[in-house]
């Protein structure tokens, strides 16, 4: 095997960037897409100029051509076509959050180690130059002791994002929750890369200014288990809709990224314009979407695990790492107590 045939499951918005994201790819190729809705399944194969689409996305399971899909539905469907597809043989990349909840998650990976398939979870942030510089640094000990991190999701979402409360965005049986888990996951999981496994945390959670039942805004407070604490903040509620940042401060220094570049680089011996220019260093897939530009390097990543027989970047155990938090963020605002983990 030396190529890689995707199938995507749900054509909808971000649908595209894994389309883009394939097709520059050198071992991968998209095959086959299915939607529920049939005419977007249709529209999105024109486009793209693949002669499989389905409205079923079983049928898209059953076709041989296929080796891997990627998951671009709802929150709420990730888990079960996740399963559906491991048990087709099919390796999987699934949309975040992977499931929405600890025990589907458990499962997925279950089932995937069972048939013996990859199971990636994205996270495409990770694959941010900024963010790989940062990791570097606190693998390193240039950062000294973390002692402090700070994530801030401030954005605006309009009452139309959420198709005035008809979507599946901001319903709690399809997306599970609002601002924190489908738009400020993607800070939680590099504040939880960066400062470690989570000790306890508690959590307020409102909804202000939309007509849904999910929050759209948050704040957490989050002692981490190395000692040090740390800040969420998520909301679709503030003008003017903000880049996100990252703040994560040790003893001997602190560094932020703003989007997805660095904004601060204040460690002694070192100064952000080498930093920017380090980082950006042989980068592959330089560009410029809404999503940030690093989808096609972890797919390519899963693409190569999956050729390679290896475990990806960010296999299911990983995936889980910011849904553990976000999932304890909402059990401290629901029950108006501190959460503790094992
Ligand atoms: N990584 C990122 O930066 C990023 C950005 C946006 C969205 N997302 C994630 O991508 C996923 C999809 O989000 P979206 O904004 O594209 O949603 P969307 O509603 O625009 O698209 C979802 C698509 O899935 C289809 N669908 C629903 N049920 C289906 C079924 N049973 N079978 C086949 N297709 C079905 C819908 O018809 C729709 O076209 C979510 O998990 C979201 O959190 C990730």
């Amino acid at each position: 095997m030396n190529e890689v045939r995707f199938g995507i499951i749900g054509c909808g918005v971000i649908a595209p960037t894994h389309a883009a994201a394939l097709d520059k790819i050198e071992n991968a190729r998209l095959v086959a897409v299915a939607d529920i809705q049939e005419d977007k399944a249709k529209g999105f194969a024109d486009k793209y100029e693949i002669s499989s689409y389905y409205k079923e996305y079983n049928e898209l399971l059953n076709n041989d051509e296929v080796d891997a899909v990627s998951i671009c539905t709802p929150h709420y469907l990730h888990s079960p076509m996740a399963i559906d597809a491991a048990r087709a043989g099919k390796h999987v990349i699934v949309e975040k959050p992977m499931a929405i909840t600890m025990a589907e998650a458990d499962e997925m990976i279950d089932e995937c180690k069972k048939a013996n398939v990859k199971l990636g979870a994205i996270f495409q942030h990770r694959f941010d130059p900024a963010a790989q510089c940062i990791k570097k640094a606190i693998e390193d000990g240039r950062l000294g002791q973390l002692v402090m991190g700070g994530s801030y999701t401030k954005w605006y979402r309009s009452n139309e994002y959420y198709d005035y409360g008809r979507s599946w965005r901001g319903i709690l049986s399809k997306g599970a929750g609002g601002a924190l888990i489908n738009q400020a996951i993607h800070m939680v999981d590099l504040l939880r890369w960066f400062m470690g496994p989570v000790d306890a945390m508690s959590a307020n959670i409102s909804t202000l200014t939309h007509p849904i039942e999910a929050e759209d805004i948050c704040v957490a407070s989050i002692k981490f288990k190395n000692g040090a604490l740390g800040t969420v903040e998520a909301s679709v509620s503030t003008v003017p809709n903000m880049p996100e940042q990252l703040h994560i401060s040790g003893t001997k220094g602190t560094v932020v990224i703003e989007g997805t570049k660095l904004a601060r680089w204040d460690i002694e011996d070192e100064n952000l314009k080498d930093m920017q220019a380090l980082c950006f260093q042989d980068v592959r897939f330089q560009g410029k979407s809404y999503y940030g530009d690093s989808h096609p390097r972890q797919i390519e990543d899963f693409v190569l695990a999956i050729l390679e027989d290896r475990e990806p970047y960010i296999d299911g155990n990983k995936g889980k790492d910011a849904l553990e938090v976000v999932l304890g963020i909402y059990e401290s605002a629901r029950e108006g107590k501190q959460v503790k983990f094992d």
